[in-house]
């Protein structure tokens, strides 16, 4: 529960002073998608990529969110509602640091990413859908989670026994059962340079 009794602090070193120093725009890349879909990959090979450019970066993945700050919470929609939740309020404060925030949650839920777009403003909200049919997913199955899920080992999981909400509008859609890792890498750097995130002359890695 929010107290009245604390009051904002606002720092001498501001969000335009860090991207300043910095030399490129803070933003999140919000991959959603999936489990499967190639979200991590994608957001960890950017993230490379953006850190050879000189780029500060940090990437928020579902998986390792849930072994610490989201440990408590499961796959209910109230408890991926709060935990889409609370990264949304990391990525704010990582906008703040002037980083380059990129993140690989399923958040199957339009509503709640559109709660995040609207908490961090939305210009600074770009939505990323790798879009992969769940086929593909199931029969690479990496972690043998959709087999668990089939076999009825794992509840409420998504794309068998608890919905995907496909992004009406994404800033970008990534077919990432057919497009190629590079192929995905380099859309996303172009839409980070269209979106004057990144100087578009820069020679890619
Ligand atoms: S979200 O729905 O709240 O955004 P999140 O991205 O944090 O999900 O976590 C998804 C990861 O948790 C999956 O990649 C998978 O490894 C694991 N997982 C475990 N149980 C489930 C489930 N019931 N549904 C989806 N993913 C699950």
């Amino acid at each position: 529960m929010k107290s009245d009794n604390t009051i904002w602090h606002s720092a001498t070193v501001t969000r335009a002073r860090r991207e300043k120093l910095n030399n490129h725009k803070s933003v999140a890349v919000w991959f959603t998608g999936l489990s499967g879909s190639g979200k991590s990959t994608l957001a960890h090979i950017v993230e490379e990529a953006l850190h050879q450019l000189g780029c500060r970066t940090y990437v928020f993945d579902g998986d390792n969110v849930r072994h610490g700050l989201c440990a408590d919470l499961g796959f209910s929609e109230e408890h991926r509602r709060e935990n889409i939740r609370r990264i949304g309020e990391m990525v704010r404060l990582f906008l703040d640091s002037g980083v380059v925030a990129l993140t690989a949650f399923i958040s199957p839920f339009s509503r709640d990413r559109e709660v995040v777009r609207r908490l961090v403003t939305p210009p600074d909200f770009l939505e990323i859908y790798c879009r992969c049919p769940i086929e593909v997913c199931e029969s690479r199955d990496i972690k043998g989670l959709y087999r668990k899920a089939r076999a009825g080992e794992i509840a409420e999981f998504t794309g068998i026994s608890s919905p995907y909400e496909e992004p009406g509008n994404p800033d970008l859609v990534l077919d990432t059962d057919s497009a190629t890792l590079a192929a995905c890498k380099e859309s996303v750097l172009d839409l980070l340079a269209k979106r004057g995130v990144i100087a578009p002359q820069r020679k890619r890695p």
